[in-house]
């Protein structure tokens, strides 16, 4: 059975920041995450997370059962990283992977190929290919190219600082090899490189190789810079598994899509979107220019534009935005239509619902074809619950109606425009909760009139020296007609 040992004890000093390096977000998770994700299909037996002291806590709430925690106590180096494994791993069987913590990039059959190489070596290490070879060690190889040993940049000569061939930071080594050889490599007089062991090991007699990785960028992320090239890099390489796919994306290089976001053929993504998260986005649906998605669900042949859409999930033949933001558990059902600043809260919603502009729904449940209006308002919130609503199938609910929960609205109701609306509304009824209008034959005019005549003094108009007008106004109201209630 082999084993894992992932080094994350160090104190992040060039990433300049209170986050431990590990913990940084590449595109929406931490770098370490890809780490884990890569290593679950090994089934190996054991993983060993090197910690420090400071980092342990937020390591251990992320990542919880995933692996084993070992705490270096003091940062002398990634052998010393590695020594802190000791106690857990030193009577084990197999073979042992040591990944360095910071570089996220490599899938899991590369590390099965280091397995299954180094069954017939020692120590087989993983090299790439930089040009410009940076920080990174490079790889010493003698005259009949074996590997010889590793030199970091500090102590390179100028002739080693131009070998492009650089340690990628991950190696398999048998369990009994590595702990019978770390103590000398772990040493105040050998230093606490774990690059060091391979010199060690080569000049023991000991079966050292190298696997090299192909057509991959290489990025170790020490610094802000590397992990926006880490990022870039893994976003050319998602966006070329969609594309590959048969998703169109225009303008790629403005398109940021999460690693487990799944996207189905013919699905359409204009410039400047986010997709992040467990998103799915079926066929033929287009996200227009300018949204944001995280863990969202989008059914087939939807159009989504200017849109911010978490944690929720959309039907087929829906139409979302410009401008809505749909939240926090909300399922809205088939051909819907959600528009211009719709704001949906952990809501239920049928098919065929349209709210088409400038609405707030939150906690609602709204069955099948159901109307809302323009400037609609579920006041879910009386200062300390969040309170219900639920609206039933084929209703209309005017424009401008504020639906103060917990209330329900039957079916096939109508609610007229502008109502505040406390009180259930049985099934098949009208509800109207407003003042009546009164109309002035002729006011109107005589009004504007004045005031245009009065335009430069217009304070004056409701002042002491619109007596007549003021007068007018106290007069008696004639009624034109009596209102008839309009939805
Ligand atoms: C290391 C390698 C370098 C390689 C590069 C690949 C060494 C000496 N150098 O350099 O050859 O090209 O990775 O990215 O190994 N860590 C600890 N405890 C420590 C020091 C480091 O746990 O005392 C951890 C860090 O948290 C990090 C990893 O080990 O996750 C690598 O350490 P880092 O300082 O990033 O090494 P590099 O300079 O990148
Ligand atoms: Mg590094």
């Amino acid at each position: 059975m082999n084993q894992a040992i992932v080094l994350a004890g160090g104190k992040s000093t060039r990433m300049k920041s209170a986050t431990t390096k590990v913990m940084h977000n590449l595109i929406d998770q931490p770098v370490l995450q890809y780490i884990f994700d890569e290593l679950m299909p090994l089934g190996l037996n054991q993983i060993v997370l090197v910690v420090n002291e400071e980092n342990k806590q937020q390591l251990q709430t992320k990542f919880g059962e995933t692996c084993t925690y070992c705490v270096q106590p003091a940062q002398l180096g990634t052998a010393n990283a590695v020594y802190a494994a000791k106690e857990e791993l030193e009577n084990k069987k197999g073979q042992t992977l040591i990944l360095m913590g910071d570089c996220p990039m490599f899938g899991a059959d590369v590390f099965a190929q280091l397995l299954e190489k180094n069954k017939t070596a020692d120590l087989t290490m993983l090299t790439a290919f930089a040009n410009p070879p940076n920080s990174y060690g490079k790889l010493v190889r003698n005259a009949k190219l074996q590997p010889e040993k590793i030199v970091e940049e500090q102590f390179a000569s100028p002739s080693q600082k131009n070998i492009t061939e650089v340690n990628a930071g991950v190696y398999c080594v048998q369990n009994e090899i590595l702990w019978q050889f770390l103590p000398y490599v772990n040493s105040e007089r050998c230093g606490y490189r774990f690059t060091d062991m391979v010199e060690l090991l080569v000049k023991s007699g000991k079966r050292v190789q190298t696997v090299a990785l192909q057509n991959q960028e290489f990025v170790g992320i020490n610094t802000r810079l590397e992990l926006v090239s880490a990022q870039k890099n893994l976003t050319e390489k998602i966006n070329k598994k969609h594309l590959e796919n048969g998703v169109t994306i225009f303008n790629p290089s403005s398109v940021v899509i999460g690693s487990h976001v799944v996207m189905e053929s013919d699905v359409t993504i204009y410039p400047n979107n986010v997709i992040l998260g467990t998103s799915h986005i079926k066929s033929g649906t287009q996200v227009l220019p300018n949204c944001f998605l995280l863990n969202a669900t989008v059914g087939e042949n939807c159009v989504v534009e200017s849109s911010k859409l978490e944690n929720s999930s959309i039907g087929n033949h829906c139409q979302v935005g410009p401008f809505a933001n749909i939240k926090q558990n909300t399922l809205v059902g088939d051909h819907c239509r959600l528009g211009a600043f719709v704001e949906v809260k952990n809501s239920q919603l049928g098919n065929q619902v349209k709210a088409a502009h400038l609405t707030y729904l939150g906690d609602a449940t709204i069955e099948d074809e159901v109307n809302i209006g323009c400037g609609v308002v579920t006041v879910n919130y009386d200062g300390g619950t969040k309170n219900l609503t639920f609206i039933g199938h084929n209703s209309f609910i005017g424009s401008n109606v504020n639906l103060v929960a917990p209330i329900t609205v039957g079916s096939h109701c109508v609610v007229a425009a502008g109502s505040t609306i406390t009180q259930n509304v049985e099934s098949g009824d009208m509800a109207i909760a407003r003042n009546y209008q009164t109309n002035k034959p002729g006011y109107g005019k005589t009004y504007l009139d004045r005031v245009k005549s009065k335009k430069a003094k217009p304070a004056t108009i409701i002042g002491e020296d619109s007596e007549e007008l003021t007068k007018e106004s106290k007069e008696p109201m004639e009624e034109k007609e009596t209102p008839k209630p309009q939805p």
